[in-house]
């Protein structure tokens, strides 16, 4: 049997991400200061899948100056560009020069699992069934593709059920054999006009083919919407090993897990971790609170914030107000005048302003 490839998807809409996959590929939003679709990357390399094949759709520059020809994570990138978001069955399709008759894992650029896929790929390997997938008990089955399980088998999929059939969840996780193929290309399009991945695995079942399944172990983030980023992040930061690459001043306090990147300034400030500040960052007369990550060339002066994602080069200054649980996107600006101390909560896309005065 040829040698095991991996199917990373970076291509879609990121339509639930708006406005900061207006200029951004959602898979490479930061967590953490990491782009998500990196956790997957290093995770298939550390199963030793270093031919890893990347879907790319209308945001294909961006995903290739960021994540290059593989090298800096060891492995090589194909890229495969879909012309259009038809749907996980039709970025396989697409793939399938690439792929040709090797086993892959295929793994969605936007979940992230705290694990990993080494138990899914090796389970894959050792039991050699035509797929292997993941699940999870979701409370909002209705978002997801949902396996139902009878005697530990799975004898049902459906994508996105309108009538809560199961809270197993499909993970963003998969391996097929090269089974999966002739399936997909006599697939019919779903409801919502879309090939579904999860259509073509109730086809394997329905020719009488092996589907293992197997539940996540630990955490597993879809990062579609808004507050999926900041859970990301503060799960990814959780784990945050101390790094001080920077610079704080004598006035300054830095307590518990803190990432202070290359170039960063620290001046007068509370840092308290886990917190991630990337390179060339610059906090002066601030708190970075808990489950915070700044990003490259961010500025903050004279802010309170905690719990939330600061992306590069955005400003943020005189705040009265603390910021808790936002996302704010490259280059945004916040000014503000008075400095009583009380709570807001924003979504900030890339490049957007807020004004007030009190
Ligand atoms: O996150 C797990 C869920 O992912 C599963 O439970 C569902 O069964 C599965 O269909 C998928 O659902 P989503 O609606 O979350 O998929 P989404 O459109 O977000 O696409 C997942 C990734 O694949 C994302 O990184 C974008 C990429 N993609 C998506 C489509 C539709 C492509 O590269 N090409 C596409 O045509």
């Amino acid at each position: 049997m040829p040698a095991m490839k991996a199917l990373i998807l970076s291509g879609g809409t990121g339509t639930r991400l708006r406005p900061l996959t207006y200029t951004s590929a959602k898979q490479l939003l930061p967590v953490a200061n990491r782009p998500i679709v990196a956790y997957a990357i290093e995770s298939l390399v550390s199963c030793g899948l270093t031919d890893i094949g990347i879907v790319v759709g209308d945001t294909a520059d961006e995903v290739r100056t960021a994540l290059g020809d593989g090298s800096q994570f060891h492995c090589r990138f194909t890229y495969i560009h879909q012309e259009k978001p038809l749907g996980l069955a039709h970025a396989v399709k697409t793939a399938q020069p690439f792929l040709g008759d090797a086993p892959f894992c295929m793994f969605l650029g936007d979940n992230l699992l705290r694990h990993g896929v080494g138990d899914l790929v090796e389970r894959f390997r050792d039991n050699a069934p035509e797929a292997a997938i993941l699940l999870a008990e979701v409370p909002n089955p209705g978002q997801f593709g949902v396996a139902v399980v009878e005697r530990g088998q799975v004898v049902r999929l459906v994508e996105k059920p309108r009538d809560p059939i199961s809270p197993y969840a499909l993970v963003g996780a998969y391996c097929f054999t090269s089974a999966i193929h002739p399936i997909i290309n006599a697939l019919s399009p779903s409801w919502r006009n879309e090939y579904e991945i999860t259509d073509a695995i109730q086809g394997l079942i329905d020719n009488g083919r092996r589907v293992d399944a197997s539940f996540v172990d630990g955490w597993w983030k879809d990062t579609g919407r808004p507050d999926d980023l900041l859970d990301a992040n503060r799960l990814v930061l959780e784990e945050l090993q101390s790094r001080v690459a920077g610079s704080a001043d004598a006035a300054s306090v830095v307590t518990g897990r803190v990432e202070l990147g290359d170039g960063a300034v620290v001046t007068d400030s509370v840092i308290r971790g886990p917190v991630s500040i990337a390179d060339n960052a610059r906090i002066s007369h601030s708190y970075i609170g808990p489950y915070t990550s700044i990003g490259p060339d961010a500025v903050l002066d004279h802010v309170e914030i905690e719990n939330s994602v600061v992306m590069a080069e955005a400003t943020i200054a005189n705040l009265s107000r603390r910021i808790a649980d936002s996302l704010i996107g490259r280059q945004a600006h916040i000014h503000g005048e008075d400095r009583r101390p009380s709570t807001f909560r924003v979504v900030l896309g890339d490049r957007s302003e807020v004004h007030w005065v009190p």
